[in-house]
């Protein structure tokens, strides 16, 4: 919470003083207030005065007027600078969460990430309010009533020093024992965003599977036992107000009885017993009311050190003082020429310390303007595989190359802007089809975008929509098919002139025909961009699919992370034992047979070098 404090708090400093000085103020007015009424008893009521009832009643009036107003400004200053500072940590974490890496992001979780961002950061809001308001109020006004009674008299004091601390042990106590459960009550808000974020993004595949039964028992069981947790804390803390109150109330009995024993003997007069009586009450609810406090406190330290461990969090993937990297601009003539547009130099990566790789010793090269198709079956490391490129993740061991460079020395938006990636999962956000496909280029014109929908074969669906490329999207584009929305969000990755595409598995919800097509039109683009002295295009498709990948220049075969095949489709049909096993699986009975007669194709006279095949798998 210090922490926090010293961060954001600078610059609310102002209020953070003024605030409470205005509630000492009134603390002050509340003190002298029993004072006041002791005297309008003794000198206005004990004596029949009722000038002088009505010259204190005005004291007290005025000093009510004066107390409020102090309030109201605290208030003002508690509202400011609350508000204030949960919006700067608020921001600050939205930010600093941007710039955290995949790993990072994994390693919290975003239901966990949100649950920060709002409960936590609420908490923590709450804290300081109650902070400015309340933190030197209750304190100051527990002491200064005991002390204010002590003064009147020693001997009725005791009663004082008696109920007090039997209220400070008794909070002592359960506050001791509660202070644990607030912790895990965060702990159990977590997993319950978690189980419904799960359950209400994938609701469709739960009805599809029928698994709305389970997912409910799941939730109440969550829900179960953070209640469970806040039921245990409620019960503890059912406690303190009834024992406040006996104690309170029997030493208020203790103190009309005594004292009125001394008004009797002429000690005191009925107004002091009065203000003692008030005094009392002001000091064990004072009491109550820091316990409060110590629960708020409590709840928003434990939101503050997960907020803090956000902010602390450092991302691992930074590229400052990365410098700008040239890119080759290959005109036809240079095409020959194999530059190397992507390389894998025995990359690995895994998802933890001690996990296995995900991806392990991958080394190959692709020249510029040439397709890699990747294939491998499901969990074989294909997306991280890719995911490295545009460094969303960094390779343990050995090194990933764009355009010859190494990826860490990339600034990472150059990197980003050039290699354009299609994820496995279509997201689309709402607003319109326009501001879901200017992602990468803000000032792209509706011709760039026809273009890339043409490209992506969406433009059809798009025409077929009266407000074209102001048709709106709704959140996770919902109002479109699956193919529709992979298809809008390759457009998207076409918009801005990539010179890498990586498509993960992002034609797996296309038939057969629309997949040929746009893998045609890619094609076409890439060839005739470089032919025109344009920017070239390289692109790497992610498929689980034989027809997808086989007329790539490089298909590379992934088994358990590791490279279990590379050539093109002939040399691997030949030589690698996987890639044939697959090929078997899903190419039909004529393809296949055309496949075993087929000669292995010489490379054109000046082609870039294909790689000599290679398999990895034993008996390939
Ligand atoms: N975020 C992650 N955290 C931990 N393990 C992961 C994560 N993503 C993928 N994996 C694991 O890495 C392996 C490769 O996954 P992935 O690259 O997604 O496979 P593919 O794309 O070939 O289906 C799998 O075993 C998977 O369980
Ligand atoms: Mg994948």
């Amino acid at each position: 919470m210090i922490e926090l404090l010293r961060r954001f708090g600078g610059k609310f400093r102002r209020y953070m003083v003024i605030g409470p000085a205005c509630k000492l103020i009134e603390v002050i007015f509340d003190l002298l207030t029993p004072l006041v009424i002791a005297q309008m008893i003794d000198k206005g009521i004990g004596a029949h005065d009722v000038n002088a009832v009505i010259h204190y009643g005005m004291v007290l009036g005025a000093m009510a007027v004066i107390g409020i107003s102090f309030t109201l400004v605290c208030q003002k200053m508690a509202a400011l600078t609350s508000q204030g500072m949960g919006t700067d940590i608020r921001g600050a974490l939205y930010q600093h969460i941007n710039k955290l890496s995949y790993a990072e992001l994994d390693r919290f979780g975003t239901p966990s990430l949100i649950t920060r961002i709002t409960n936590d950061v609420n908490q923590v809001q709450l804290a300081v309010a109650l902070g400015v308001r309340m933190l030197i109020r209750w304190p100051f006004l527990a002491v200064g009533s005991m002390c204010a009674a002590l003064a009147i008299d020693l001997k009725l004091g005791m009663i004082f020093l008696i109920c007090t601390p039997a209220i400070g042990l008794v909070f002592w106590f359960v506050m001791a024992r509660c202070i644990p459960y607030y912790k895990q009550l965060q702990a159990k808000l977590d997993r319950i965003a978690l189980i419904c974020r799960e359950g209400l993004s994938g609701a469709r595949v739960v009805r599809a599977f029928v698994r709305e039964g389970h997912e409910r028992e799941r939730f109440a069981q969550a829900a179960d036992d953070q209640a469970n947790t806040a039921i245990a804390v409620g019960k503890l803390s059912s406690v303190l107000n009834p024992v406040t109150f006996l104690v309170m109330n029997l030493g208020v009995c203790a103190i009309l009885w005594v004292g009125g024993i001394q008004v009797n003997a002429g000690e005191l007069t009925q107004g002091q017993v009065m203000a003692f009586v008030n005094y009392m009450t002001q000091t064990l609810t004072s009491i109550v009311y820091v316990a409060n406090l110590v629960v708020v406190f409590t709840k928003a330290s434990a939101s503050a050190s997960r907020i803090n461990e956000v902010l602390n969090c450092v991302p691992s993937i930074t590229d400052e003082d990365n410098e700008p990297v040239a890119l080759p601009q290959a005109p036809a003539t240079d095409i020959d020429a194999p530059v190397s547009a992507l390389s894998f130099d025995h990359a690995s990566f895994s998802f933890g310390v001690g996990a296995a790789n995900a991806v392990s010793d991958v080394t190959l090269e692709l020249p510029l303007c040439k397709t890699l198709g990747i294939i491998g079956g499901t969990g074989s490391g294909k997306s991280t595989l890719v995911s490295l490129i545009p460094r969303l993740y960094d390779a343990g061991t050995g090194s990933v190359s764009v355009m010859g460079s190494d990826v860490r020395a990339w600034p990472l938006e150059q990197l980003r802007r050039v290699v354009a990636t299609v994820p496995q999962r279509a997201s689309l956000v709402s607003g319109t089809i326009r501001s879901n496909l200017t992602w990468r280029d803000e000032s792209a014109t509706d011709e760039e975008l026809w273009t890339a929908l043409d490209m992506a074969q969406a433009s059809e669906f798009v025409h077929n929509k009266p407000q074209g490329l102001d048709a709106p999207v709704e959140a996770g584009g919902k109002n479109f098919s699956g193919g529709q929305r992979q298809r809008l969000t390759i457009a998207r990755a076409l918009v801005g002139t990539p010179q890498v595409l990586i498509m993960d598995d992002s034609a797996s919800a296309l038939d057969f025909k629309t997949d040929a097509a746009l893998r045609h039109a890619i094609r076409e683009r890439s060839v005739r961009g470089a032919a025109e002295g344009g920017l070239p295009l390289t692109t790497v498709i992610v498929s689980q699919r034989v027809s997808t990948v086989r007329d790539a220049d490089m298909i590379c075969v992934l088994d358990h992370g590791s490279v279990a095949g590379l050539g093109t489709h002939d040399e691997l049909y030949t030589t690698c034992q996987l890639y044939r096993e697959i090929c078997q699986s899903q190419l039909r009975r004529e393809e296949l047979e055309g496949q075993q007669g087929s000669a292995m194709p010489a490379p054109a006279p000046g082609a870039p070098a294909a790689p000599a095949s290679t398999c990895a798998k034993e008996g390939c």
